[in-house]
C-alpha cells in the first residue's frame, strides 16, 4: 500500500476509536514486510493508565497475527500531524528499529520521519 493510502486508512479507522474520556480519537495503519496492513485505534479505560494508544494496538494486533517485520506506520488524529507518544516510540523501536513513520492529519497530509529520529539512543536490554 502506498503512503497516501496508508495515511488515508489511518484516518478512516479513527472512527472506531474508543476515546470517551479524552475525546481524541487516533488511528494507525501498520504496513508489514509481507505487504499486509494492520490497523489500530486508541482504546481508553475508566481506570487511568489502562488506555492503549492506536500505534500499540496496531503493533500488538500484528504481532499476535504472527507478523514480525514492519516497514512503516501511519498515525492520524484530528489536530495537526499526530506524533507518537514516548511509550509508543519505545515499544515500536523494540520491534522495528528501522520503522518509518508517517504523521498524518485529517486532510491526508503527512510528515515523514523514522523511529530512530523520534527516539535517538533508545533503551535496549543487554544482559
Ligand atoms: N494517543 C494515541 O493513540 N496515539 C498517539 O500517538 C498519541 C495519543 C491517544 C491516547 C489517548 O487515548 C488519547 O490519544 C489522548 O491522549
Amino acid at each position: 500500500m502506498n503512503d497516501r493510502d496508508l495515511v488515508r486508512l489511518a484516518n478512516e479507522v479513527r472512527r472506531y476509536a474508543y476515546a470517551p474520556y479524552s475525546k481524541f480519537p487516533v488511528g494507525a495503519a501498520l504496513l508489514c514486510a509481507d505487504g499486509t496492513v494492520v490497523t489500530g485505534v486508541n482504546v481508553e479505560n475508566a481506570v487511568n493508565g489502562l488506555s492503549l494508544c492506536a500505534e500499540r494496538v496496531a503493533l500488538f494486533k500484528a504481532i499476535s497475527d504472527g507478523k514480525h517485520e514492519f516497514v512503516r506506520i501511519a498515525v492520524s488524529c484530528a489536530s495537526d500531524h499526530c506524533r507518537p507518544c514516548g511509550a509508543c516510540r519505545q515499544v515500536l523501536y523494540e520491534h522495528a528499529p528501522n520503522l518509518e513513520i508517517l504523521m498524518g492529519n485529517p486532510e491526508g497530509e503527512f510528515v515523514r520521519t523514522t523511529i530512530a529520529e523520534l527516539l535517538p539512543d533508545a533503551f535496549m536490554l543487554k544482559r
